[in-house]
């Protein structure tokens, strides 16, 4: 079975089509001839997640999926959640997300947050999501220089260091998208 996934991160086309073995070849929009930006202008992750799949789906008519990930903190309702990229301005600069952040949680006791990505999934025989998250805490202590977003100051329940201090490897085990992938991966391979 051929399936687009609706992004242009030729890493993660690869990653993902490595968990999904050789009985699904993996398309990325560029192998599918879509060169425009997505639209992902929802108020929610799943709403983002759908946009983006079902664009896809409409216009280029293949079975395809999509992903979209927010960064929810509990004492902020949420925020900065299906934002996350342009917390701090359409500059979508991490540093200056990591510090409105920081900013927005002085004072704060509850630094508990989670990542949740929702993964939409969309064949000829229907639409479905496939959410991953992953608990930790909000450090004002920004440590590590790997990863991305806001990393250095996540850190992961269970761990003592952030995820941006943690390998690659070890960050791909535990996070929210290997988590909504695993999730996919399953599905598709019992709808095979
Ligand atoms: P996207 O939906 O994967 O583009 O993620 C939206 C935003 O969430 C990113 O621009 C980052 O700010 C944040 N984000 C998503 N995944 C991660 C992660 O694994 N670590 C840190 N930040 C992330």
């Amino acid at each position: 079975m051929t399936l687009c996934f609706a992004t242009n991160n030729t890493h993660k086309v690869k990653e993902i089509q490595a968990l999904l073995g050789n009985s699904f070849k993996l398309q990325s929009l560029n192998d599918i001839g879509c060169r425009e930006e997505l639209a992902e202008d929802q108020d929610t992750i799943e709403g983002n997640s759908l946009q983006k799949a079902q664009y896809v789906f409409d216009h280029f008519k293949v079975a395809c999926f999509a992903d979209d990930t927010g960064l929810e903190v509990a004492a902020l309702n949420g925020a900065p959640g299906v934002y996350s990229a342009r917390y701090a301005g359409v500059q979508r600069n991490a540093e200056d997300n990591m510090q409105l952040l920081l900013k927005n949680l002085k004072g704060k006791r509850n630094l508990n947050a989670r990542f949740r990505t929702v993964i939409t999934l969309i064949t000829q025989s229907g639409t479905h999501q496939f959410e991953g998250i992953l608990n930790g805490t909000i450090t004002f202590d920004k440590r590590g220089t790997r990863g991305f977003g806001y990393d250095p100051v996540f850190v992961p329940e269970g761990y003592q260091q952030t995820l941006a201090e943690l390998d690659l490897d070890e960050k791909n085990k535990i996070s929210h998208r290997a988590r909504a992938l695993q999730k996919l991966v399953l599905f598709l391979k019992q709808h095979e």
